[in-house]
């Protein structure tokens, strides 16, 4: 059995294909079924540390940096756990968070930057005792931040929006991965495409999602998460949505989907909590016995018969 934990990148270099949700949600679930989370936010818009509490968009502005992700990237910083690791408000989900000045380092040819190449991949070692799973957020580019979490991970996921544009950047995606793994992380995997934000009743994305699974086959993961409203009131809430209200249709694709991450990564990774824990039920009390010599009032066929 494996007990390294499960290390899985967000990533695509377009904006606004659900990325982040995609980690804030599915954070929600493994935790949910017991695994502990740690969430390492690399992208300098923060959008995921923001999303959680302690934190919100006032909380990051005021961050102090090297208490911050950045302090894995700037040598001048103290990158310890105690100085850069949080809890959050919910059970078993950590928090690396990110700040804008993580932005200076998104170097856009991250090969000339020698050990710093390393920096995510030394802090999940040095943490990955206390962790089931790393979720690692990334910026909409291929650039620096995201080429550390590659170097860091053994999967990773690529939301997609079956759209025209969208479809188009996925050589990209696919490009740079292998750079990784040519270079610096031969033990990455991609664990797929994830078809999101999908709208059902919209023909155009039934006609994409099909055109993606015609081309990319296994590469396509089954499950796809559609548009759904809930996912704003999730983060105003500041809570996943498979915690938030687990069941709704919302819920019940994130659901879907850890299942199929367990199952795309059951071959690296096999000590992960896969089931929600069951609360334990009471037992009925027994009634205690009546003690020896306490008269007890009995009706029997011959009592009834004497009265
Ligand atoms: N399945 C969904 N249903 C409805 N809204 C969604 C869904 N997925 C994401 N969103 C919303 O779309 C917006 C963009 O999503 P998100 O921030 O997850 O994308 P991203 O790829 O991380 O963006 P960026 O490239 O800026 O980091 C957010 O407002 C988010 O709440
Ligand atoms: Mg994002």
């Amino acid at each position: 059995m494996n007990h390294k934990p499960l290390v899985l990148v967000s990533s695509n270099r377009k904006g606004g294909c659900s990325k982040t949700s995609t980690v804030f949600h599915t954070a929600g679930e493994f935790a949910r079924r017991g695994n502990r989370v740690l969430l390492l936010d690399c992208d300098p818009q923060a959008s995921l540390s923001q999303s959680l509490k302690p934190f919100g968009s006032r909380a990051i502005e005021q961050l102090n940096p090297e208490r911050s992700v950045v302090a894995l990237f700037d040598d001048r910083m103290d990158p310890s756990p105690e100085n850069i690791l949080y809890a959050t408000d919910i059970e078993n989900i950590h928090l690396v968070p990110a700040c804008d000045a993580l932005t200076k380092f998104n170097y856009p040819d991250p090969t000339e930057y020698g050990f710093l190449q390393d920096s995510l991949r030394h802090f999940v070692t040095e943490v990955s005792g206390d962790f089931d799973v790393v979720l690692i957020d990334t910026p909409p580019n291929l650039q620096m931040l995201t080429w550390c979490a590659l170097v860091a991970a053994d999967y990773c996921l690529t939301p997609v929006v079956p759209e025209d544009y969208a479809a188009q950047g996925i050589v990209h995606v696919k490009r740079f991965i292998e750079s990784v793994q040519q270079s610096r992380n031969g033990d990455l995997r991609w664990m797929g495409l994830l078809i999101a934000m999908v709208q059902p009743r919209l023909g155009i994305h039934s006609v994409y999602e099909q055109v993606m699974r015609d081309a990319y086959a296994g590469l396509v993961l089954d499950s796809n998460v559609p548009l759904v409203t809930i996912f704003k009131e999730c983060v105003s809430n500041k809570t996943p949505v498979t915690l938030y209200k687990p069941k709704v249709a919302a819920s019940k694709a994130i659901i879907a989907l850890v299942d199929e991450i367990f199952e795309r990564s059951s071959e690296t990774h096999t000590g992960l909590k896969t089931e929600v824990p069951q609360p334990v039920k009471k037992t009925a009390s027994r009634k205690p016995r009546a003690k020896t010599g306490t008269t007890k009032k009995t009706t029997t066929s011959s009592n009834r018969k004497a009265a």
